[in-house]
């Protein structure tokens, strides 16, 4: 498959999975978390999806395009590993949705990051959110659903935010 293929699946992918996992939230409250704004793609998609969602972009350097940028209090700048540790004051509610688009071409780097957001994203999501990633995630508390109809495995990974268990005590 040439470059050119595989990115437009790739991108495909992306989309089909946005919509799927932005479909399943309609009667979940909380904010969306976007991480990656690059060119602002994916946050305008998930804007355009979820009109009425308050979306949290993070972002070590803007670089989109200039219609694509979150307003001041919900772009959250510098490195992920640092801002998302103190973001649960800023969140009114826990998050529906999360979408990652952290990786870069550094294959190594991309592991070690999706390996740390396994485990600081959970805390951040309600029971029942869903998280869509460019990278697999490893979580005990995230249920690895397949994409939807149509789209490889593998080429973007869906979860599903496992609900906590009612005591019987
Ligand atoms: C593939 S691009 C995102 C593309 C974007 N979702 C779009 O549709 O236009 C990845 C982005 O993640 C950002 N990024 C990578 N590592 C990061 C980190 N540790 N903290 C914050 N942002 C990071 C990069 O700066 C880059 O803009």
């Amino acid at each position: 498959m040439s470059r050119l293929d595989s990115f437009i699946r790739r991108l495909e992918a992306q989309r089909a999975c946005l919509e799927y996992a932005a479909g399943q939230i309609r009667d979940l409250p909380g904010p969306v978390l976007e991480f990656g704004l690059g060119n602002g793609r994916t946050y305008d998609h998930l804007r355009e999806l979820l009109p009425e969602r308050e979306i949290f972009v993070f972002e070590r350097a803007v670089n989109a395009h200039p219609d694509c940028i979150p307003d001041p209090a919900h772009l959250i700048l510098g490195d992920v590993r640092a801002t998302l540790p103190r973001i649960r004051l800023r969140l009114r509610s826990l998050a529906a949705l999360a979408h990652l688009d952290v990786g870069t071409g550094d294959a190594a780097r991309n592991a070690e990051l999706a390996a740390w957001l396994s485990d600081a994203l959970p805390p951040l999501l309600a029971a029942g959110a869903w998280v869509a990633s460019d990278q697999r995630l490893r979580a005990p508390a995230l249920a690895e659903h397949p994409p939807p109809a149509g789209i490889a495995h593998e080429r973007y990974f869906l979860y599903h935010h496992r609900v906590k268990q009612q005591s019987c005590d």
